[in-house]
């Protein structure tokens, strides 16, 4: 089911998403302490003309991973190379991105947690010593070869730290994680985004669709794009809080920014678990979603806003989802 509130990026205005993402660091919103600390540490690598060290991100999806990559390859003047773990399939994949690398530059690969393992010990010796260990050939005739490569920056992103190998994370020199933004930050963004769109917005409107954004960039622009179309059918040219909120409803995200999954999620987990506790994997077959978009997205909001808690037994829903929901609130004995 696609959702509104989808935090993966999907195929939709690939050219809108390219002109609102923001270029530079003084562009970059929110996320000050990362933010920073990325600006020294640019800055120090500037001045001994050396690679930067090598950067994970990792975060909830569309809190600006792949954004902050981009704009560490601009202040530091070098090329970004992308990729993407769950598509370097083969170690020639990896290796055949990792020799086009001219000195300093910075290679991106997002999803770092899916590179398969075998692929991924690749990397340790590049990131270490900037040196390819490959083999060639194959039975009798194989033999391993050694590369020099030019000094470059890994950035990573992943949602799952946790998921990563410890020899991998050990490799990173700058470790940053990426916070869900205040509804103020994301009012900035939308501002911005209205801005670059040339598409007024009220700061009521935008503030009402910033605390609707789950605390999501992403979010905030793809509601905002929404809301401009419903601004622009109806003939307004500057969007206000009464032609957001319609929108809004229309578009079923609720004042907290749940949306139609995050209430199936919550209905299921009160009305046929009892409130829990119950795991993942059932509350997932239960309605019809993918395990991995309930961890990665659902969840940590939920969590973060105390609509739900996790324990060893698995998910409860705390008094709180009960009264979002309008549903009456039994203590349950088993917590
Ligand atoms: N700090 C920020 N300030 C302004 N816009 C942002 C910021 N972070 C993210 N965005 C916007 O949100 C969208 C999603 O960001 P992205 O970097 O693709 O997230 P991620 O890679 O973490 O999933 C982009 O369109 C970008 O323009
Ligand atoms: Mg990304």
């Amino acid at each position: 089911m696609k959702r509104i509130i989808d935090s993966e990026s999907g195929t939709e205005d690939t050219l809108i998403e390219s002109s609102i993402r923001p270029l530079s660091i003084e562009e970059y919103i929110g996320q000050s302490e990362v933010k920073d600390n990325i600006k020294v540490f640019i800055d120090a690598a500037l001045i001994r003309d050396e690679a930067l060290d090598h950067v994970l991100l990792y975060g909830p999806p569309g809190l600006g991973k792949t954004t902050l990559a981009m704009i560490i390859a601009n202040e530091l003047h070098k090329n970004i190379k992308t990729a993407s773990g769950p598509a370097i399939e083969k170690p020639g994949d990896l290796a055949a991105i990792l020799s086009t690398l001219e000195p300093g530059d910075v290679l991106f690969i997002d999803e770092i947690h899916r590179i398969p393992r075998h692929i991924e010990e690749i990397l340790y010796p590049a990131m270490e010593d900037f040196t390819l260990d490959i083999v060639i050939g194959s039975d009798s005739g194989a033999r391993s070869i050694k590369i020099d490569l030019p000094p470059f920056t890994l950035v990573g992103a992943t949602t799952r730290a946790g998921d990563l190998t410890s020899p991998l994370r050990d490799r990173f020199g700058i470790v940053c994680k990426l916070k869900y933004y205040t509804n103020e930050e994301l009012q900035m963004i939308v501002e911005r985004t209205s801005r670059v769109l040339d598409m007024p917005i009220e700061s009521d409107a935008a503030m009402s669709l910033a605390t609707r954004s789950r605390g999501t960039p992403r979010i905030a622009n793809r509601l905002f794009k929404r809301v401009r179309d419903f601004a622009l059918v109806s003939g307004a040219s500057k969007i206000d809080l009464e032609t957001s909120e319609n929108a809004l409803n229309r578009l079923k995200v609720d004042t907290f920014g749940l949306d139609e999954i995050d209430h199936q999620y919550l209905r299921s987990l009160i009305e046929k678990f009892n409130g829990g506790p119950v795991g993942v994997e059932t509350l997932a077959s239960s309605i019809g979603e993918e395990v991995t978009t309930l961890l990665d997205v659902c969840e940590p909001f939920l969590l973060q806003h105390g609509f739900i808690k996790r324990t060893q037994r698995g998910r409860v829903a705390t008094q709180k989802s009960y009264k979002h929901l309008g549903i009456n609130y039994q203590e349950n004995l088993f917590l």
